[in-house]
Formats: structure tokens, sequence, C-alpha cells
């Protein structure tokens, strides 16, 4: 991922947040903001035939603790046209590849339960069902607002 494909980026993060089951914000963020809170590490971008960005993946730690130095949390989004055909995998296989050489030993996500196609990725690609976290989050905006939600911790643990 370059700052050239920022605004192919934006659109594909904009298109998953408007499904309501990606994440909660309602809207990606600034530029700034994004690549301020993105580890460079595993910044990646999935292109077509003809070179168009179609899915994007990267990282940020989850902790300023050294003990925790290690453990990442990734967000990974397809284009809507672009999804169902191994993108989404084909992304997350390079992006731990990435990360192993990083040595990052943990890569974590929560998922929302009712996003079957990122359970069946994470899945597919090796992570654990940490859990179910039950009513973790109060929606404050959007389709759910003012409801409980759930999510789901998956991990995959570097086997070292
Ligand atoms: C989740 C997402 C990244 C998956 O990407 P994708 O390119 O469509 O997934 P792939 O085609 O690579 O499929 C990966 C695996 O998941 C399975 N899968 C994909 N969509 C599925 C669905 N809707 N239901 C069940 N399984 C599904 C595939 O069968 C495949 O398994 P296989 O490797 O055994 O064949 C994509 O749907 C997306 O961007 N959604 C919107 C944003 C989002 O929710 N991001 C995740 C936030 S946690």
């Amino acid at each position: 991922m370059r700052p050239g494909d920022w605004p192919a980026v934006e659109a594909i993060y904009g298109e998953g947040l408007a499904t309501g089951n990606a994440s909660f914000e309602a809207e990606p963020p600034k530029w700034d903001a994004f690549d301020g809170g993105k580890r460079d590490a595993g910044r990646l971008v999935a292109v077509d035939a003809e070179g168009v960005v179609v899915g994007w993946i990267a990282a940020s730690a989850v902790s300023t603790r050294a003990v925790y130095r290690g453990v990442v949390e990734h967000s990974v989004y397809v284009a809507a046209r672009a999804q169902g055909s191994g993108v989404g995998r084909a992304l997350l296989g390079s992006f731990l590849d990435a990360m192993d050489d990083a040595g990052v030993w943990t890569v974590q996500s929560s998922i929302f339960p009712e996003n079957l196609a990122s359970l069946a990725l994470h899945e597919r690609a090796g992570f654990r069902r940490v859990g179910r976290r039950e009513r973790i989050a109060l929606m404050a905006y959007g389709p759910w607002a003012g409801q409980w939600r759930d999510t789901v911790l998956v991990e995959r643990r570097r086997n070292d």
C-alpha cells in the first residue's frame, strides 16, 4: 500500500463500513489518522489484472507496552465486486507471512458474529476463536444505535 492507493483504499473501507458488520465506525478515517495508526509492515493492497485496487489489509499495535510488541490487530477489506473470489484469502496469507518476517507472534481481530464471511476467512487461515465477548459494545450511531453488540475475538499465534 502506497499513499497514492489511499483513495481506492478509502472507498473500499467505506463500502465495508456501510454494511454495519465490519467495524464500529461509520466512516473511514482521514489518511493522516490511518497512516499514523497502522504499522508499516503488512500494509498491503490486492490489485486485479488491470492494476485496480480491489482490497487491502493493515495492522495496528494493540498496546504500547513492550511485552506486547509482537501483538497486532488487523483489518481486511475487499471491494464488494471482488468478494468471494479468494482476494481476502490472498491478502491474509501474504499479510501473515509479513507478520512472521516482522517478528509478530500474535495477530488478533474482533469480528461481529454476524460477519460470517470474515469468520470463515479467518478460520480457514488458521485463526482460533478465543471466545465471544457478549454485549461488549453499546452502539452510538448508525443502524445499530442504542443496541448492544457481541464480538468474536480470533487470534493466530505463530508456531515457535
Ligand atoms: C470478510 C472479507 C474480507 C472476505 O474476503 P473475500 O475476498 O470475500 O473472501 P475469500 O473469497 O478470500 O474467501 C475466504 C474464505 O472464506 C469463505 N467465505 C467467503 N465469504 C463467505 C461467506 N459469505 N460465507 C461463508 N464463507 C465465506 C470462502 O469460502 C473462503 O474459504 P475457502 O478458502 O475454504 O474457499 C470480505 O467479505 C469483506 O471485505 N467484507 C466487508 C468488510 C469486512 O467485513 N471486513 C472484515 C472486518 S472483521
